[in-house]
């Protein structure tokens, strides 16, 4: 493939949604960020260069990055972050995504304000699995935050308080017209009747799974996550944070203007929570039409934001390809198994300082609630330095955890912090299945994360998974091939895997409440032997993890 290079210079700048301005970390002066555009099996090398006040991370949400551990980029996972005044170059490699994936800052909150879209086409000389797009759209959806989020972060976590919630969400950087103080300023697509729109769409929402339509427009899904999917012909989606999905829709009705809308999904009552749910909007416009209806018409088909059941219907449509060009290859043999569970709880604190309430928010997979280290996992791995993390991540919960309890039990605190991680032999073929608990009333879904892979999802259902009969229903025929899907909060997810990619790789919730919270761990995937079956050398700069710590985590 070819190489293409970016720089990303990071700096403040004022940014006014809201009739309200704050200064904010964006790359190169915008917001979104600029899209990296590459074909499949290209390589695309990004010098980030922070001009901000604080140590940021880019991780490539959704590229395998084959071998390449190195330019995955959560902070303490693969590296320390690169701190002001100095730069890094990531070393991007495709390998067999093809669709959309994005790219987001990988420490604390940044990744709301610091993030875009990839773009990864067919490779040169090959085609899509359906007719030639005349048009080629990225739609970013993104929460807004008035405040410092940085500020507010912070200090939640060192409080162990509950963390900000969002005042809009925006298409492209607008909320469009139906926010506090936002009307005209819905982004818009001039669009030409009878011609077909690849929109590539992007849930970069830090906290909240979302619906997502079209007035008057039905389309039709054809990949997911970086893979093609068999077509979808829809007039919503549901789609999860960190998730990308493409759709095709063709300008088929009379002329006018359209409003394409999306608003949070939630399993709990999130009016009680203060989430906002106004709808963000950005405009499809006919080209030629002078009398554009005014307002543009709403699409009636965007489902309530409780509506579970149109959540569960469109998840469970999504099967992939396929085909012979694109073929399935699930594990059948599977020689690691686990069984996670994803909860919200409390916890005492052991790394809180003096005089916080020990009895904090917090989230855990297996009862651990994830701390990370101040030097990298990555290099304590590739170099042996001791005392960095351990390696008894619990491949099954403790036996006597109730995760079907209504209410938190009295006197017990079930989950402790910990830096505890799994390792997997190289070519280990891998299920987990991904339980959802409620030991808090009003959980939500946990869309999880595998980074350095895609994995197939085999199974999902609601209550507690029952490994007799469960197995029996998984689909090992056309599962979705994905980077992230969510865990209903009182259901299961079954996925599968072949370690096939030695290296250091996060695993997490990608709601950012959860993975601050500690709904993470990492799998450390052996070498298999041979220089082809390696992690790569690391480049011969890596940035230094010997700067001042963050004051929340002592
Ligand atoms: Cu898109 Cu670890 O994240
Ligand atoms: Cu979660």
């Amino acid at each position: 493939g070819d190489s293409h290079y970016y720089d990303f210079v990071l700096r403040e700048k004022n940014f006014t949604r809201l009739c309200s301005t704050k200064s904010m970390l964006v790359v190169n002066d915008s917001f979104p960020g600029p899209v990296i555009r590459v074909h499949k099996g290209d390589t695309a090398f990004v010098n980030v260069h922070n001009q901000g006040y604080y140590g940021v991370t880019i991780h490539w949400h959704g590229v395998k990055q084959p071998r390449n551990p190195w330019s995955d980029g959560p902070e303490y996972i693969t590296q320390c972050p690169i701190q002001p005044g100095t730069n890094f170059t990531y070393e991007v490699i495709f390998s067999d995504e093809e669709g959309t994936l994005w790219w987001h800052a990988h420490s604390d909150w940044t990744r709301a304000t610091v993030h875009g879209a990839i773009v990864v086409l067919p490779a040169i000389g090959s085609t899509y699995p359906f007719p030639e797009p005349d048009g080629d759209e990225v739609v970013v959806l993104a929460a807004w935050y008035k405040g410092n989020m940085k500020e507010l972060v912070d200090e939640a976590m060192f409080a162990g308080s509950d963390l900000p919630h969002s005042d809009a969400y925006t298409i492209n950087g607008e909320p469009g017209d139906f926010c506090d103080c936002s009307n005209g300023t819905a982004n818009r697509w001039i669009v030409d009747y009878g011609k077909t729109y690849l929109f590539r769409i992007v849930n970069g929402v830090m906290n909240a799974e979302v619906f997502f339509a079209v007035a008057q427009h039905n389309f039709t899904v054809v990949g997911m996550d970086g893979h093609y999917i068999k077509p979808i012909a829809t007039d919503y989606i549901m789609i999860s944070p960190g998730q990308t999905m493409d759709i095709l829709l063709t300008a088929n009705q009379s002329l006018g203007s359209y409003y394409m809308a999306a608003r949070q999904f939630s399993s709990e009552d999130v009016s009680v929570t203060g989430f906002d749910h106004a709808n963000v909007t950005a405009i499809l416009e006919y080209r030629g039409n002078p009398t554009s209806p005014s307002p543009p018409s709403f699409p009636s088909t965007l489902p309530m934001y409780l509506d579970f059941y149109a959540a569960l219907k469109f998840t469970k449509s999504i099967r992939s390809l396929a085909s012979q060009d694109y073929p399935v290859n699930v594990p059948l043999n599977i020689t690691t198994r686990m069984v996670v569970t994803a909860s919200m709880n409390t916890m005492i604190c052991t790394s809180c300082s003096e005089g916080v309430d020990n009895d904090i928010l917090a989230s855990s997979l297996n009862n651990i609630s994830w701390v990370n280290p101040h030097t990298d996992v990555l290099q304590a791995y590739y170099r042996n330095i001791s005392g960095v993390y351990t390696t008894d991540f619990p491949d099954f919960p403790p036996s006597f955890f109730n995760f079907t309890a209504d209410e938190f039990p009295d006197n017990i605190d079930l989950t402790v912090q910990g830096t505890k991680l799994k390792v997997l032999n190289y070519n280990e073929s891998v299920e987990i299945v991904f339980q959802g608990t409620n030991l808090l009333k009003g959980s939500v879904n946990h869309p999880m994360h595998l980074h350095g892979y895609s994995f197939y999802v085999v199974g999902t259902g609601f209550g507690i998974f029952n490994n007799k009969t469960d197995p029996e229903e998984f689909n090992l025929v056309d599962p979705p091939e994905v980077t992230t899907f969510g865990v209903p909060k009182i259901g299961w997810v079954a996925i599968r895997f072949v370690a096939k990619n030695p290296g250091v790789w996060f695993w997490h919730c990608h709601l950012d409440r959860h993975l601050s919270w500690g709904m993470n761990t990492v799998f450390i995937v052996k070498n298999g032997g041979t220089v082809e079956t390696s992690i790569r050398q690391p480049p011969a700069y890596m940035p230094s993890c010997k700067v001042p710590l963050k004051s929340w985590l002592k």
